[in-house]
Formats: C-alpha cells, structure tokens, sequence
C-alpha cells in the first residue's frame, strides 16, 4: 500500500507569542465546536478519496493542540482510526504547551493511541520565558515533564529557540545542559526567525531588537551540533538531533518526499504531485472552502523540492557531480551531505544549485 501521512492543524491559541507567525486565531473558544464539526467532516471526505493509502504517522500541530478540550482532539482520532487505514507501527505525535499539559487530557491521548509528545519548551531561564511572552516557569515546565513521563507516554521531544533578543552563548550552554539530563529522545533546535509582520518583526525594522550577531547565533547552533552529538542525540537534520532510533518519522517522511495531507483550516497538502492549502480563516474553512489554488507540481519543481528537502537531512542526497560544493558539502558513500558551512549557509547553498 502507498504510505500517507497526516497532519492535523488545531489553529488556537491563548495568546500570541511576539515572535511566531504560525495561523492561529486568540479568543476563539466561540469557534471550537463548528470548527471540530469541520474538521471531522473533512477526515471523512479525504479519507474515501484515500481509501488505498496506509497512514504512516499522524501530527496534531498548531497553534497549541492542547488549549482545546481534549475530547476534540480524541473523537478527531478516533475518526481517522475508523476511516482511514492506519500502519501497525504508526506513530501519533501531538505539540503541547507546556502551561495546558493535564494528567487527564494525557490519559485520554495515550489510551486513544498518541504515542509522541513534542512539547514547545523553547527556553529554560524564567526572564527569557517571560522576554518570550511564554506563560511557565521553567520549574512548572519540570512538573508537566514529569506528569508526561509518569502517565508512560514515552516518546518525548521538546523544541528550543536560540538566538533571540539578548540571547547569550553562556546561556545557551546552560540550556543545553539542563535539557539533556531529562530522560527525552528528541530534541529541535530552531534559530530565532525574525518574521516580519511579528512584533518581533516590527521591533527589528525600527531597530529595537536586540539580536545577537549572526556569528553568536551560528556559535550557538556550532555548540548545540557538538554537544548533543556528545549527550547521545544525533543530528538527522538541520534542526533536530535525536537519541538512535526515536527520529520523528512524520517529519522525516516529509523530507523524503512522501505524501501528506493536511487538514485543518492553513492546513497544506502535497499528495500524487499535487500541492494545494486550506484557507488561513476559520470562517472559510468552515465554510467548506478546502484545498485552495490547487495545482500540480511540474517535474523540474519536484527535482528542485527533493534536493532542498534532502539536503536538510544529515544523510543527504544521491551524489551528483553537477551539483556538488566542495566548500558547502562532503561526498559520504553515494551520497553528499552538507558539512557545517553547508548546514550554516543551507538557503544560498539550495539557491547556488538548483
Ligand atoms: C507550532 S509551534 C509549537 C507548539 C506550541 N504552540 C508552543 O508554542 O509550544 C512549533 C515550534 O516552532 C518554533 N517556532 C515558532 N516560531 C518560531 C520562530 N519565529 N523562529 C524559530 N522557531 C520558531 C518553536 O520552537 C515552536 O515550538
Ligand atoms: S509559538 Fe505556539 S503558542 Fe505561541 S503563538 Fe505560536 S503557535 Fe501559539
């Protein structure tokens, strides 16, 4: 059968952190019950037309998955386990919070089958939390950490910015430290992306945003490779290091090219060489208006994609001597893989040789 996997997108949040440009709409509890209505319409329309497809992994993303009661989120699954065809090693992966994590919303994910949690830690000192707009200390982080691991869920990421307004290497180190004596096997370590229509954004054009210098912020991510290669976790791709044999499978699947669907108001497909997007507005999406500006993907783009999502991928490409950068990339086997310069220079390398 030809794997697909899915991912559903829970576009609400309590608040909007300064920096995120991710859909998602505050205040919105108003919304919650047409829009599950919707969203479970959708499961079982796009689960007919993939009737023949076996579902490799699932991803409930947001947005923050776990603002919403989680009966939403367990009828969602427990739909797509009735209506789709789901692989026996399937793997069912949910973002949370860190402020929303509940022992009884935990339960009823793990009973329905979630079997990943990626929790959006992002920093581990209480001022840089609080400079982040993210609503925990990090010793309340420490205790939905321990309700996760005391209900047995244990396939455990947690995500890390770097590189943010006053953001030190000292700092960073400590971070880093405190995050890998957790009993965790995923870690994501994203630099700061300064997007413009954030606050974030409109701070940096008028010069009030004080970042560190790109060559701290390329220390920083130099010290975090190093590190948790030495701590256990092994860098598979350009942000995200994990312990031998708890890489995130839905996200590797997308890097390999294979099928998703998305559902979910912003939620974006690319399935049989076709992309197409659900509307960025809960109204809309409601409304029934899925799968916007359908269309298919021409050949030379598909190259263009494969190359750029490969390359991410500590394992790379197929080695190709019309595309090889001695300064960006190194020949392993078959395949070429970017070295460190490579990984820091990622969008010019892609953009020098497609
Ligand atoms: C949808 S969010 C995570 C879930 C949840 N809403 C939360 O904030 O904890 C996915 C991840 O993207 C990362 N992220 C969001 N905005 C970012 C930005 N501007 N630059 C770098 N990383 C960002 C964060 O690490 C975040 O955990
Ligand atoms: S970072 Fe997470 S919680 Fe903050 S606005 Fe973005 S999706 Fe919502």
């Amino acid at each position: 059968m030809i794997p697909l996997n899915l991912y559903i997108h829970i576009p609400f949040c309590f608040a909007k952190c300064p920096y995120c440009a991710f859909f998602s709409c505050t205040n919105c509890e108003d919304t919650y019950e047409e829009y599950f209505k919707t969203l479970n319409k959708e499961i079982l329309t796009k689960s007919k037309i993939y009737k023949d497809r076996e579902i490799q992994t699932i991803y409930i993303g947001g947005g923050t998955p776990n603002l919403v009661p989680y009966k939403y989120i367990i009828e969602c699954i427990e739909n797509i386990k009735k209506s789709f065809q789901l692989s026996k090693s399937i793997e069912i992966t949910i973002e949370q919070y860190p402020q929303y994590i509940r022992k009884e919303s935990l339960e009823a994910y793990k009973a329905v089958g979630i079997n990943r949690i990626s929790i959006g830690l992002q920093a581990t000192d209480d001022n840089q939390l609080q400079q982040l707009s993210r609503r925990y200390t990090y010793e309340e982080f420490l205790e939905k950490y321990n309700l996760v691991k005391k209900i047995g869920i244990k396939d455990i990421g947690i995500d890390l910015i770097f590189g943010y307004p006053n953001h030190t290497l000292n700092q960073w180190e400590k971070s880093l430290e405190l995050v890998t004596v957790l009993d965790i096997n995923h870690i994501s370590c994203y630099s700061l992306e300064v997007e413009e229509e954030t606050p974030y954004g409109k701070l940096n054009e008028k010069g009030k945003l004080n970042l560190p210098t790109e060559i701290v912020d390329r220390e920083m991510y130099h010290y975090a490779c190093d590190y948790l290669n030495k701590k256990g976790f092994k860098q598979y791709e350009i942000s995200n290091f994990a312990k031998e044999g708890y890489e995130c499978m839905h996200n590797l699947n997308f890097w390999h090219y294979q099928d998703y669907v998305g559902l979910g108001a912003g939620a974006y497909s690319r399935v049989e060489n076709t992309k197409s997007h659900n509307p960025e507005d809960i109204q809309k999406y409601i409304n029934g208006e899925w799968d916007i500006e359908k269309e298919d993907i021409k050949k030379e783009d598909e190259r263009i994609e494969r190359i750029m999502l490969g390359l991410r991928l500590n394992e790379g490409i197929k080695y190709d001597g019309k595309l090889f950068q001695k300064k960006y990339m190194i020949k392993v086997g078959e395949n070429m893989i970017l070295n460190i310069n490579g990984k820091d220079m990622y969008n010019q390398v892609v953009e020098k040789i497609i």
